[in-house]
Parts: structure tokens; C-alpha cells; sequence
């Protein structure tokens, strides 16, 4: 269900956009690097080779790996929810813009090169009719923000905007349900898999577990969803504060990279 019309419910894992906004203006936005993530270093050359592409970035807050393909000279078109980042992101970057009412979306945020593109809307609005199609896919903790029930949905809009040679590249985090709701939620390899496995060709390229008990806490978001002590028949469990604590009490959390291509028939 769209998070326009769904109800947050923390414990249960659910945010709507509402939510989200408020993230934003509260500062409660870990996931939010101060840098461009290592991947794109790693992986320049065999995402890029050599050339200019055009990018999609679904749910892209501010961050700086947008600025990073920006400035290497390709062309990007993001989606967020909050207007916040997106202002933030053209001002702090000085990035010359203009911004344009887009009937039924939301307002567009165009540099003036025309090479940089952020809606602020909601993803579920967006069509390929309205955005069009793109050589990449950029999905760093976006598919691992959706609320459980829109997966499909979500799955069929980024593979719309899928070309013949798109390279769709998703980075995941997994670790044990039980001891977090999400967002982030865990996404298991079996859950990609059954997701995107019909329309694509997943290729895993990394995985890395960490370590759960003493793990370097600059690796750790630490997104708060108040969490608060829970009482339990007379004893009394604590249920984890923010994401990084969730993630040192779960007792496995992999990273993981994936290619996917899609299945041509
Ligand atoms: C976990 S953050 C990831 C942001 C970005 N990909 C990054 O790596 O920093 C998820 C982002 O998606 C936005 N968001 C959540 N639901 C959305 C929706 N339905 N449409 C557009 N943006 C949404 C949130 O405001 C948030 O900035």
C-alpha cells in the first residue's frame, strides 16, 4: 500500500511519507553518508566503461552519490519524497537550478545543464511515460526502505525504466527480523531473488558479513525509531534503540552487492 495512504506503524516496520518528511526535518537521517559510498570507486569502470550514462536513483535523499556522478559528467534523475534534501542538496552544492511545478507529481529541481534531475515525489507516482529509461540503476538503501507490501509494485516500476542493457545495481543489508522491524528492513538473498527473479538476471558481486559484537561503529547507522525497554513476564528484554544497536544484537548482518540484468525473452 502506497505511503500516501498507509499508516507509520514503527513496530511494525511501516513508514508512510509523512514519516519520512519528519525524518528529515528532525535530523534523524543516518543513512545520509558524508561521502560518495566506496562502491562507485570500486566499480567505476565496469559500470561506467568509460562513458557518460544516464542514472536512476529512486528514493536519493541528498546523497553524495549523486554529486559524484553529477560531477564524473553523467546524467542523473532522482526521486524523493522530501523536498528538504533536494533543496539542501542544490544549495549546499551550488549547483544552479530551477525548479518546476510538475502536474499530479510534485516540483521538479533541474540544473540548468539540464544534466541533474530530483523530483520531490512520491516514487509510486513516477512512470516511465514521465522519467523514461536510463542505462543505470542506483539502489543504495532504497529497495531496502519500501515497506514490505509495496515490493512487487516497486520491482515493476524500476524494471519499466529498464532498458535491453540497463545495469540495475542494489545494495542490500541482512540481519536477523527479529530483532528490527526496518527501515532499513533485512533483505535476504532468497528475497531478492523471489522478487526481482522473474523479469531479472541477478548476479551477487560482493557479500560481506560483519561482525555483530564489536563491530567499528563508523561502519553502523544508527537510525532511531525510539525504541524503548520491553516488559516481558516479569523479565525485561530491551528492544534496540537505533539500527547500529539492532545490528550488533542480531547474530549475523551481511552486506551484499548486486548486479541485475534484464531477462530478455
Ligand atoms: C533509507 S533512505 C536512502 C536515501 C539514499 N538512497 C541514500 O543512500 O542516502 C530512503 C529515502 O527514501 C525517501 N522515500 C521514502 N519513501 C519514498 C517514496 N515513496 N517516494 C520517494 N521517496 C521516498 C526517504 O525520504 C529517504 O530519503
Amino acid at each position: 500500500m502506497s505511503g500516501k495512504v498507509v499508516e507509520t506503524d514503527l513496530d511494525a516496520g511501516v513508514c508512510n511519507n509523512k514519516e519520512w518528511v519528519k525524518r528529515w526535518a528532525e535530523g534523524d537521517t543516518p543513512f545520509h553518508q558524508s561521502t560518495h559510498d566506496r562502491f562507485l570507486d570500486e566499480r567505476e569502470e565496469e559500470m561506467f566503461q568509460g562513458r557518460k550514462k544516464s542514472i536512476f536513483m529512486p528514493l536519493c535523499g541528498k546523497t553524495f552519490d549523486i554529486l559524484w556522478m553529477y560531477r564524473n559528467g553523467h546524467t542523473v534523475c532522482g526521486v524523493e519524497i522530501a523536498e528538504q534534501p533536494v533543496k539542501e542538496f542544490f544549495e549546499e552544492n551550488e549547483i544552479d537550478h530551477e525548479i518546476q511545478a510538475v502536474e499530479n507529481i510534485g516540483n521538479l529541481y533541474k540544473s540548468k545543464d539540464g544534466r541533474l534531475k530530483l523530483y520531490v515525489a512520491d516514487l509510486f507516482d513516477m512512470s516511465r511515460e514521465i522519467c523514461g529509461q536510463y542505462d543505470v540503476v542506483w539502489d543504495r538503501r532504497s529497495f531496502q526502505a519500501i515497506n514490505l507490501v509495496d515490493h512487487q509494485q516497486y520491482r515493476d516500476l524500476l524494471v519499466s525504466l529498464m532498458k535491453e542493457d540497463t545495469l540495475y545495481y542494489l545494495g542490500t543489508v541482512e540481519y536477523d527480523p527479529t530483532v528490527w522491524p526496518g527501515p532499513p528492513h533485512s533483505l535476504s538473498d532468497e528475497v531478492v531473488r523471489d522478487v526481482f527473479g522473474e523479469y531479472c538476471i541477478i548476479e551477487l558481486l560482493e557479500e560481506k558479513e560483519r561482525e555483530t559484537q564489536d563491530t567499528n561503529a563508523s561502519q553502523i547507522e544508527t537510525e532511531s525509531d525510539g525504541g524503548k525497554p520491553e516488559s516481558d513476564g516479569g523479565k525485561t528484554t530491551s528492544k534496540p534503540k537505533s539500527f547500529g544497536e539492532a545490528c550488533k544484537m542480531s547474530s549475523y548482518v551481511y552486506d551484499r552487492w548486486y548486479k541485475m540484468t534484464l531477462k530478455l525473452s
